[in-house]
């Protein structure tokens, strides 16, 4: 038993948060206790990120940090898990000795073994892609999460290999977990009281698991999940177009608990552009599916990723991005600039100049804000179903989302908590709508 506090910092993508979710799940066995101070733990987790940017300087530089923090203090069993410790392994305990483990996505089925191992002083490191036992693992151990929302990741990994992407570098190869581990782990979820659950994969919708020669998708999760009476809202997230298959599509029709939002991210408007990332997908492909959906209901929004100044990219690919823009209002969508990552094929390219691409980058951003304050700014004096996720702290005013997951801020008491509730909007800005309870408001 090691006794004590752990603290985990989160960084990157929802499957992110859900490992570390279940590391807490893992580690209480050793006597370890979540804790949400930073500057008083007993191990000091940075669950890390490298999908952009100078993602392993940011890990040096947060460890740096907590040097800081502890100077006068113990100091805590320092680890680096996530995506920067696959990529980087070893290496990282080379240049920073304050590291006592490296631990990569694949291998958090060991995290208490390295943690116990820890007295034995020795700096250790795992990066193996031990996918199957992870999983394995973690289904003999209960989910913990109580929250009103939350993540459950069905499958990981990636075999698509865009050029300018290094998760199948960091999570390995596409893998999609058991039919019946998915739903008792839903099931545990639902008991603790999740009253949504989003379906988590880095293509969740590649979702592929056959047992007696039968194959279940992620359409057939969704028909699951939606029969649980508890269960008020499902989700699922990132969705990759060349997996948007009918039966998924369907289940917007025959699932009513399934959210009328699809992130579905497109990249490029620009077909050449897309074949030079290896997307295997075209713009026609995308918009096929789009209008697909919009036949099911009119009512769902999209939103998408952007990257900006892909090698290659001239002013007409970024136009066809802008007119593609135009044509779908993606109400909420993430775009960055192109940033080379070590290992992929695009990251050989030449740059464009990067005061074109910031200069693209302003636009399109410009034009996806507009389409994102216009949007909640239709929803004013409407009322909208909510669920009710927490009270905020330090103010009186609740904290809930609407069917597209936009944030919203409205009055309302402790008992509709879990619960879906009518919310009538006075207010927004571009994230975020305000509101109180309608006078009708009728609970779901
Ligand atoms: N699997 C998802 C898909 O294919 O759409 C995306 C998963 S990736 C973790 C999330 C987003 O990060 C991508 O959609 C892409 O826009 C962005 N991204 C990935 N690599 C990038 C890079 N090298 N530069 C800029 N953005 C990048
Ligand atoms: Fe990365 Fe492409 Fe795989 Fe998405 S589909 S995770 S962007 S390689
Ligand atoms: Fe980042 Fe790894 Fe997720 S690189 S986006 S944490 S899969």
């Amino acid at each position: 038993m090691l006794n004590g506090k752990i603290f985990i910092k989160t960084f990157g993508c929802q499957m992110n948060e859900y490992d570390s979710n279940r590391i807490y799940d893992s580690v209480i066995k050793l006597g370890l206790v979540k804790t949400t101070d930073q500057t008083n733990a007993d191990c000091y987790i940075l669950n890390t990120c490298h999908i952009r940017d100078k993602a392993k300087e940011k890990v040096y530089h947060e460890i740096g940090r907590v040097k800081k923090l502890y100077r006068n203090k113990k100091k805590p069993i320092m680890v680096v898990a996530g995506c920067v410790a696959q990529a980087e392994n070893e290496e990282m305990i080379r240049r920073e000795p304050y590291i006592d483990i490296v631990l990569g996505p694949q291998s958090y089925h060991k995290v208490n073994d390295l943690l116990k191992n820890y007295f034995l002083n020795l700096k250790q490191e795992e990066t193996e892609f031990d996918t199957i036992a992870k999983f394995g693992y973690f289904d003999q151990i209960k989910n913990n999460n109580n929250k009103i929302s939350a993540f459950l990741t069905i499958q990981e990994g990636c075999d698509k290999f865009c050029h300018f992407c290094v998760v199948p570098y960091t999570r390995g190869p596409e893998y999609s977990r058991p039919y019946n581990k998915i739903i008792s782990e839903a099931e545990q979820l639902i008991e603790n009281g999740v009253k949504e659950i989003t379906l988590l994969g880095q293509n969740v919708n590649a979702y592929s698991y056959t047992e007696n020669s039968k194959e279940f998708r992620i359409s057939n999760l969704i028909n699951h999940l939606n029969q649980y009476s508890e269960l008020k809202r499902i989700r699922y997230t990132t969705s990759h177009p060349r997996d948007m298959t009918d039966d998924l599509i369907d289940c917007y029709s025959s699932s009513k608990k399934l959210m009328p939002f699809v992130h579905l991210p497109i990249q490029s408007g620009s077909n050449k552009i897309l074949e030079l990332m290896n997307r295997k997908h075209t713009v026609d492909d995308y918009f096929k599916i789009y209008e697909k959906l919009k036949k099911i209901n009119k009512d769902i929004e999209f939103s998408s990723d952007f990257i900006i100044g892909y090698p290659g990219e001239t002013h007409k690919d970024f136009e066809d991005t802008f007119q593609l823009i135009k044509k779908i209002k993606f109400i909420n969508s993430f775009s960055f600039i192109f940033s080379p990552r070590p290992g992929t094929n695009a990251s050989k390219l030449k740059m464009i100049d990067k005061k074109i691409s910031q200069e693209r980058l302003t636009l399109i951003q410009k034009k996806l804000f507009t389409n994102q304050i216009e949007k909640n700014k239709s929803l004013e004096n409407t009322t909208v179903d909510v669920l009710v996720e927490n009270k905020m702290e330090k103010q009186k005013k609740f904290f809930g989302r609407n069917k597209y997951m936009s944030p919203v801020i409205f009055d309302a008491s402790e008992r509709d908590i879990g619960k879906i509730v009518k919310v009538k909007i006075e207010n927004s800005n571009q994230n975020t709508l305000f509101g109180h309870l309608s006078k009708q408001m009728k609970a779901a």
